[in-house]
């Protein structure tokens, strides 16, 4: 049976939502993942610092007994925020970004940032502090095709924010085309990317084979066969811009199983599993310990883990449906038996 250990891999981008939602999402991460960049979006965004600690201590109460999961917290950028709330956030223990939300690209983002040059003042202040700045990268003109919203974004947005902040760390968040990974590659060391799970398992065919499939609907959407394997050579290069980030984005089977469907793809119960898979497909297993486990740390200059995970061939099946209270959430890759199963190594 074919085996790796691995240092216990890291989420650099999660969506736990809130409320009784979080009995199921935060054990469903902490099962593999140490820490978790965790995203703001809430239905009431995350904006102070005194919310994102409260809601901090709402996900460590769901941690499992004998478990350790550190949430990394962030904040949600918008356009009359005071530069002070940056200058608090890095001196908090717990912050570790700010999310740029344009309004309207995507879940809960409407009190996102109207006019990115608004926000120049916090870049500026985050600048100063080496914060990174996590950008959802599109743009939401409605005359921009949704498959170019990425690549129209870096011209419009993204390289005049690196022109103009030079030391501001940026992770270009679930990239999901060529041009993205070319971006990247070619930029300064203090842009690096993450890349999920279902951006390097499907292309945009699966979202319409033999009818449309709801539970592959995310943002950015899955794009061409080309790009996929543009962001499989990234993910499995070893270059350490590119880094994990599920994008882990639960909504319930009726908001997703809709006239007008939430964009998100629930993968936390299978993500790890899922890399595997994918690396293992393209014979670069030997690249996922980096990928998971140490190039984001080092990005956000945090220590590697020191426990270990393995990852075995092992058939099992994924659940069909995922309860919390009343509410059903069908995970990717729902009712598939995988072939690698990951399980954390208990040590003392
Ligand atoms: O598919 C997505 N779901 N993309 C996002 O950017 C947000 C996320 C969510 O919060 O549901
Ligand atoms: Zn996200």
């Amino acid at each position: 049976m074919r085996s790796i250990v691995i240092n216990q891999p890291d989420d650099w981008h999660l969506h736990l939502r809130d409320g009784k939602q979080l009995a199921m999402t935060v054990p469903a991460s902490a099962r593999v993942f140490a820490r978790a960049i965790v995203m703001p979006n809430l239905a009431n965004p995350i904006i102070t610092v005194s919310e994102a600690e409260c809601y901090r201590a709402r996900i460590l109460e769901q941690v499992p007994a004998g478990r350790h999961f550190d949430p990394l917290m962030t904040l949600y950028l918008q356009d009359a925020m005071s530069t002070d709330e940056i200058t608090k956030a890095d001196a908090h223990p717990c912050i570790y970004g700010c999310k740029l939300y344009p309004a309207g690209a995507t879940t809960h983002s409407t009190r996102g940032v109207n006019n990115i040059e608004f926000i120049y003042p916090l870049l500026e202040k985050m600048a100063n502090y080496e914060m990174p700045l996590l950008i959802h990268g599109e743009v939401t003109d409605p005359d921009i095709d949704i498959f170019d919203r990425e690549a129209v974004f870096i011209d419009r947005y993204l390289l005049p924010i690196c022109e103009r902040f030079p030391q501001l760390p940026i992770v270009f968040e679930h990239i999901t085309t060529k041009t993205a990974v070319d971006f990247v590659s070619q930029a300064p060391s203090n842009v690096a990317a993450t890349i999920t799970a279902h951006h390097l398992l499907y292309n945009r065919n699966t979202l319409l084979a033999g009818g449309i499939r709801p539970h592959y609907y995310c943002l950015p959407i899955l794009k061409t066969e080309e790009d996929r394997q543009a962001l499989l050579a990234a993910a499995t290069s070893g270059v350490p811009k590119f880094f994990l980030g599920t994008d882990s984005a639960p909504h319930t089977t009726i908001q997703k199983e809709s006239a007008c469907g939430c964009a998100g793809i629930f993968s936390a119960p299978c993500a790890l599993e899922s890399y595997a898979t994918v690396f293992d497909a393209h014979h670069s297993l030997d690249k996922l310990e980096n990928f998971a486990s140490r190039f984001g740390a080092e990005f956000y200059r945090l220590p590697l883990n020191t426990q270990k995970v393995e990852i075995k061939q092992q058939e099992w099946q994924v659940p069909a449906v995922v309860a919390a209270g009343e509410d059903k959430f069908i995970p990717m890759c729902a009712g598939e038996t995988l072939t690698w199963q990951a399980k954390p190594i208990l040590t003392g």
